[in-house]
């Protein structure tokens, strides 16, 4: 086996997004993309001689074929060790504590986490780093800059190799081990639960169906539901990966998993209802007939997390993106606990775990997670839910009014508008920066706006700035819309209108979001004119 250099070009716009590089499939699968990006990523890092690496995805199309380009490319490059997940799959906190466990270097993690997946869907490519979580701003920065002057690229001369069996291969000089991909995962999270107590809930015949929507999370919900756990069997739904997750779109709200949705407002449905995404990153958490919002469950969790073992000394401080709601800052106030607030992204919530200052992070996007890995964890936020369900004796629908009439409820709403033109999306966010120093004052469907800016954020840890994440504008009333322009889409530009606001009054909990929020979305149609800017008159997906 000979290693070689490759001669090739700079491609344009290799330009990672929110969440690493995210393209359509077949751009993936044109000469030297794949191999361009992967190269750019270890020259960015100091070159691969002697690290070690975990690589595995969400079993998507192309998912193996692009884990046999990295294996030859980091054995070409020198490295010492790849730790792959059997048969390619690895969920990204599986990766993530993986790259923990083992002190590797780094992680190549294969997914485009809740797009479809198929040759004409979605595909992408994301470094993490040696502490587990996506790479910084700093270095995709300068990944880009290598993208930008790549004239060649290393790779070995091999067959491909046989992934479908743990142990161990070589691969020229360098190790390839190959492994379970639930195990390890599933020993942390016994550590963080308490598996007695969830077992004592389904033997006293607590009732739950998770979907798994085809994706990579199936083996890992079986394995802990349904075999550790003691939850019936038939629990886990749709749970073997697909490499186009079925046809479906694996992106846990109660649009994307409207199936699990129907089960759950049904005549039979089970006492509680999850799901996760396409990399098994993002949760749904649903009771009977009571869907939860991403926000309310983080606020939940920081209101019970020590009733979990792993937490039981309570959190150091929790985090939340901008444009989640405020209930966990709520929580935060009354417990005395530090809370931040960072960009939409989970990398913004790296160096605050890594310094200790937070245990507990979520977004609205349908992420929470803690300190046990850099990823956000859809699992680890099942169960979760179920050892303060087993611990409170409570259903997540009584869980809910209790939560609200201690913090009040902060409705909330996100709508999305989709695939609108790119100049036309850009245009509406600018025609609001140009008028936020005039609007406070100003009155839009009976709303009076109180304060109004562009938010940026300056990481309290390594004084790093970031700017332009989003337009929030206040009203007097304490309700709040932020418009912000999607970082993981793949085509045109998705718009993304958060709304918000709290409600003290107790006879209103039980209100639809939509009538609650109805002043509020009309002041956002109004300031934003979405409408006439988009020639949108509705979102395409409301979550
Ligand atoms: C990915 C990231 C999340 C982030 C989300 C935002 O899922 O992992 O941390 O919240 O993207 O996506 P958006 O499309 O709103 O940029
Ligand atoms: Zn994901």
């Amino acid at each position: 086996m000979t290693a070689h250099t490759v001669a090739t070009q700079p491609i344009p716009d290799q330009k990672a997004g929110t969440s690493g590089l995210r393209r359509k499939t077949r751009d993936f699968m044109a000469p030297h993309f794949l191999e361009n990006y992967v190269q750019a990523i270890l020259n960015a890092i100091g070159g691969a001689a002697d690290k070690r690496f975990v690589v595995g995805g969400d079993g998507r199309f192309f998912n193996d074929r692009a884990i046999q380009v990295i294996l030859r490319m980091a054995a070409a490059n020198s490295a010492a060790e790849v730790i792959v997940g059997r048969n390619g799959l690895l969920s990204t906190p599986a990766a993530s504590h993986l790259i923990r466990l083992n002190k590797a270097d780094g992680g190549f993690i294969l997914s485009a986490s809740h797009n479809p997946g198929g040759i004409d869907e979605d595909f992408g490519l994301k470094f993490n780093m040696a502490n587990g979580g996506p790479a910084t701003e700093a270095v995709t920065d300068q990944i880009l800059a290598e993208t930008k002057s790549m004239r060649a690229y290393k790779m070995l001369d091999a067959q491909d190799i046989d992934l479908g069996q743990p142990g161990e291969r070589r691969l020229g000089d360098m190790a390839v081990r190959i492994i379970d991909p639930v195990t390890d995962y599933a020993a942390l999270m016994e550590t963080l639960f308490n598996f007695d107590a969830i077992r004592g809930l389904f033997s006293d015949g607590f009732t739950m169906r998770f979907d798994a929507m085809h994706a990579v999370t199936g083996p890992y919900a079986q394995e802990l539901l349904e075999n550790q756990l003691w939850a019936a069997p038939g629990t886990v739904i749709n749970a073997t990966p697909l490499p186009d997750f079925g046809g479906g779109h694996p992106d846990p709200n109660p649009i994307w998993a409207h199936a699990l949705m129907d089960i759950m407002t049904g005549p039979d449905a089970p006492d509680f209802g999850a799901a996760s995404d396409g990399d098994g990153d993002r949760n749904m958490i649903v009771g009977r007939g009571a869907y939860v919002t991403p926000s309310d469950s983080l606020a939940v969790i920081a209101a019970n997390a020590q009733l979990a073992p792993g937490y039981r000394g309570g959190l150091a401080g929790v985090a939340r993106s901008m444009p989640t709601s405020t209930a966990v800052d709520r929580v935060a106030q009354a417990k005395n606990m530090p809370c931040f607030e960072v960009p939409t992204g989970w990398k913004f919530f790296g160096n605050l775990m890594d310094a200790g200052k937070v245990t507990l992070c979520g977004e609205e996007s349908a992420g929470t997670g803690s300190d046990h890995v850099r990823e956000k964890d859809g699992l680890w936020a099942v169960l979760m839910w179920l050892n303060i369900l087993a611990a409170t004796k409570q259903s997540v629908a009584s869980l809910m009014q209790s939560h609200w009439q201690t913090y009040g409820r902060n409705f909330y709403t996100r709508h999305d508008y989709e695939a609108v033109d790119s100049t036309a999306a850009n245009g509406l966010m600018d025609a609001i920066r140009q008028r936020l120093n005039s609007l406070p004052g100003q009155h839009f469907a009976g709303l009076t706006v109180s304060e109004a800016d562009e938010f940026g954020y300056t990481d309290p840890v390594d004084g790093s700035e970031t700017t332009g994440q989003g337009l929030r504008i206040l009203f007097s009333d304490g309700a709040r819309v932020v418009f912000r322009l999607s970082g993981t889409g793949t085509e045109g530009a998705t718009l993304r209108v958060y709304l918000e606001k709290l409600e003290n009054d107790p006879d209103r909990f039980g209100d639809a979001p939509a009538t609650a929020l109805a002043d509020v979305i009309r002041a956002a149609q109004e300031i934003a004119e979405i409408t006439p800017r988009t020639g949108r008159d509705k979102p395409d997906v409301t979550t």
